[in-house]
């Protein structure tokens, strides 16, 4: 039937993705048989709260090195393992997915309604993981706080070479404290003021041009349908996301690995503190009081669903509905002032 219904990946149905210049790269995930409905932390679990990634304690920063440290030597079969993790995504990015019930049409998370909820999920799951391998059931993973003029650079605790948390295919160029730019489209030394352009460009993303859930989230993708890059995506995800991406990514690495390309910006650590950055922008969307937008009630988005691999080599269905709060999944992101806030385009 080609009528709306709510998304689902087949995860009987994964193939090696599709990358740029039709190579094909595996990232399926270990064969999935049976699946188990996410069930949300109790109300009374206390809330974990994130940290923006430059102001993390010693010991946040340990926990977390040490979580990641582990996580990279699991064995390269267990769905936990680091590079597994980073499969996840280059599978509903990359086309090894087919949607469930139309199997002539690509499981995409990105370019659509999708992004926010799947990334949610994802870093929930990734992080669940993490805190589990350390024994540590409050672990939180940290915000790289790009939209704060402390966070705009490349946050040091990821430039230690010897950190589990380094990547070297990484622009050289763009080690701290390279100034971020999050309109970045490749050049290095703009003539403009940087930091005041970041400000407006947050206000104008954030406030200005996502006053509809079409303009923040991006468009709904039916299903059977085929999402779209040129038309598709909300403010947030088009830039600074996409931007940031590219401005990490090696500009001299194939297809600017790893943070430049869907398939492998999740074995850059970094990616994970990234995109709390872009899940935090959710949840300071949703509460703008000066904002009138809403999330979607449509039935459909809100009943699409992703399959993740949990702490216990569970494979979970989680439906967007069940991400909406992130207080419903047990976190909330430490307060930082929003500089952006009362900027004006
Ligand atoms: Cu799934 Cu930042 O992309």
């Amino acid at each position: 039937p080609a009528s709306a219904a709510p998304l689902a990946p087949d995860v009987n149905n994964c193939e090696a993705a599709t990358i740029e210049g039709n190579e094909h790269i595996p990232c399926c995930p270990p064969k999935i048989h049976d699946i188990i409905d996410f069930i949300h932390p109790p109300h009374t679990t206390k809330l974990r709260i994130r940290p923006p990634a430059h102001s993390l304690t010693p010991k946040q920063q340990f926990n977390f090195e040490k979580a990641i440290h582990i996580m990279k030597r699991l064995p390269p079969n267990d769905p936990r393992n680091f590079y597994r993790q980073a499969d996840v995504h280059c599978a509903y990015c990359d086309y090894a997915y087919k949607q469930l019930g139309f199997p002539n049409a690509e499981m995409q998370v990105h370019w659509n309604a999708l992004f926010f909820p799947f990334h949610r999920a994802y870093l929930y799951f990734f992080e669940r993981i993490l805190g589990h391998l350390i024994n540590e059931p409050n672990f939180v993973i940290p915000f790289w706080n790009w939209d704060n003029t402390e966070g705009m650079q490349m946050p040091e605790i990821y430039d230690h070479p010897n950190s589990p948390l380094y990547d070297k295919l990484r622009n050289q160029r763009h080690r701290p404290h390279k100034l971020l730019n999050l309109n970045y489209h490749g050049d290095d030394n703009p003539s403009y003021d940087v930091v005041d352009s970041n400000l407006r460009w947050m206000h104008k993303q954030m406030i200005t041009d996502a006053n509809t859930a079409e303009g923040f989230h991006g468009k709904l993708l039916i299903a059977s349908h085929e999402a779209n890059e040129e038309t598709g995506m909300g403010t947030i995800e088009k830039s600074p996301h996409n931007n940031i991406h590219n401005w990490v990514g090696d500009p001299n690495a194939k297809n600017h690995m790893n943070m430049g390309a869907f398939y492998s910006a999740a074995r850059d650590p970094l990616f994970y503190g990234h995109h709390a950055n872009v899940d935090r922008m959710w949840s300071i969307w949703q509460g703008l009081k000066n904002g009138k937008a809403r999330d979607f009630d449509n039935p459909d988005w809100l009943n699409s669903s992703f399959v993740f691999y949990n702490e216990h080599k569970q494979a979970v269905r989680i439906k967007v509905r069940d991400c909406l709060d992130t207080r419903r999944l047990g976190y909330v992101y430490q307060y930082v002032d929003l500089p952006w806030l009362h900027t004006k385009q």
